[in-house]
């Protein structure tokens, strides 16, 4: 993707619409045709699963409104994707501190540093929006946890020492 003529930081879509504002970097939902491209970004990020076994809870996944799996794609290209879930409606304070877990953000080694993690961080906001209150996620320190503080996300210790938890507050 580091094409000679591309600016450093790309031109980006709105969140989850597929709205194209930029000529280059979309991001949007996943659909099932995704399936071929999207399948070693997954393999990448880490699975124990067979490709046949993956590609049918993708596909469940994709029907479960509970899920937002979303892509980012450069000039068509998919280069890298989120996986967040909705964990729905509370027992006793129904939805007030409606909270989701941001389980994966990949970008494709030759797209990092293009801004493709903030469009899709952008996309997770979005997606987040009048959904859920939380959004709550890990990150390594010395590693990813440096992208999201970069962002602006403040990440609180954990028991874990080598984590941080990070807390994305939206609107309901
Ligand atoms: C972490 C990851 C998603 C970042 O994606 P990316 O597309 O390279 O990030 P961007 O280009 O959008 O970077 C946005 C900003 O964060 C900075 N940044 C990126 N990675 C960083 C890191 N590891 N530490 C500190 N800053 C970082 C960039 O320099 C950029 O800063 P700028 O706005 O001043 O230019 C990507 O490196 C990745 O997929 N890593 C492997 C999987 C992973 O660790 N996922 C997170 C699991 S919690």
């Amino acid at each position: 993707m580091a094409g000679e003529s591309r600016s450093p930081r790309l031109p980006v879509a709105e969140a989850t619409t597929g709205r194209r504002i930029g000529p280059i970097l979309i991001t949007r939902n996943l659909q099932i045709d995704d399936w071929p491209a999207f399948w070693p970004l997954l393999r990448a990020m880490g699975t124990d699963d067979d490709e046949g076994t993956a590609e049918a809870r993708y596909g469940r996944l994709l029907g479960d409104p509970a899920w937002g799996i979303l892509g980012a794609l450069d000039g068509g290209r998919l280069v890298g994707y989120a996986a967040v879930q909705d964990y729905g409606t509370h027992l006793r304070i129904g939805d007030l501190h409606r909270m989701a877990r941001l389980h994966d953000l990949y970008v494709d080694p030759v797209a990092r540093g293009q801004g493709v993690g903030r469009a899709l961080m952008s996309a997770v906001e979005g997606w987040a929006s009048g959904r859920v209150r939380y959004v709550v996620w890990q990150a390594r320190r010395g590693t990813s946890a440096g992208f999201y503080e970069r962002l602006g996300y403040r990440g609180e210790a954990v028991p874990q020492p080598d984590y941080l938890t990070f807390t994305l507050e939206g609107r309901r």
